[in-house]
């Protein structure tokens, strides 16, 4: 369900910059294969937000195909940054791995295979910006877990943080309850200054101050 009206939404992709051929493949790719991606105009979003915060070290949970994560590649990479991005799909991984390396990426992105919940307490790196993008019931934890790792002035970001407006509603299932239990914690989090903008599912903006 969207949460805007589809006019404006129409209007929005509309205004969009052309992506480039490998960004539209994966696009379609996505479309066709019921990849929830991003999109361009979040993938915007995620370029504009790294390199207005001059971010060099990007930590993504949910890679999926690597279509964010190239978007944020491409927004960290003249300042030399890095982004690290971890998937339990092994599938997924794979072809994201060579979407990767077709963008010319490969030096940039480092793909980690496994359950983010495993993987994050064996990283000892600190993060300029987080951007959360998995299974919906591990956001309260992945934020809990990740959040020590962010540095002051960093950016905290998640997607669908709106869940097709059934957070606003008190919808009852696993992930939306989930969803309502994370946008409660990161907003009254101490120190975190946090907005919700209603582009596309709901992005979750978040400064560590
Ligand atoms: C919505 S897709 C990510 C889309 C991607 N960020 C993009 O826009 O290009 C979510 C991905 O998170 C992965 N995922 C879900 N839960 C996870 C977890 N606990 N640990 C690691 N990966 C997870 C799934 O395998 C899936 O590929």
């Amino acid at each position: 369900m969207s949460i805007t009206y589809d006019y404006i939404d129409d209007y929005l992709y509309r205004l969009a910059a052309p992506r480039d051929p490998l960004l539209e493949k994966m696009e379609e790719y996505a479309d066709s294969n019921a990849i929830p991606i991003i999109g361009p105009l979040v993938g915007r979003l995620l370029y504009n937000l790294a390199k207005t915060s001059q971010s060099r070290k990007v930590l993504e949970i949910g890679t999926a195909i690597g279509y964010s994560g190239i978007w944020l590649a491409r927004a960290v990479a003249p300042l030399k940054g890095n982004v690290t991005t971890i998937d339990m799909d092994p599938e997924r991984v794979k072809i994201a791995k060579k979407n990767i390396s077709d963008a010319g990426l490969e030096r940039v992105v480092k793909v980690i295979e496994g359950n983010a919940l495993k993987v994050l307490p064996t990283l000892k790196e600190e993060f300029d910006m987080i951007f959360l993008d998995s299974d919906k019931d591990v956001y309260p934890d992945a934020f809990k877990m990740s959040l020590p790792m962010l540095r002051k002035g960093g950016l905290f970001v998640a997607d669908n943080a709106l869940w097709g407006g059934d957070v606003a509603k008190g919808g009852k299932s696993k992930d939306t309850q989930s969803m309502i239990k994370f946008n409660r914690l990161v907003s009254e989090s101490p120190g975190m200054s946090t907005v919700i903008v209603p582009l596309r599912d709901g992005v979750l903006v978040s400064l560590k101050e």
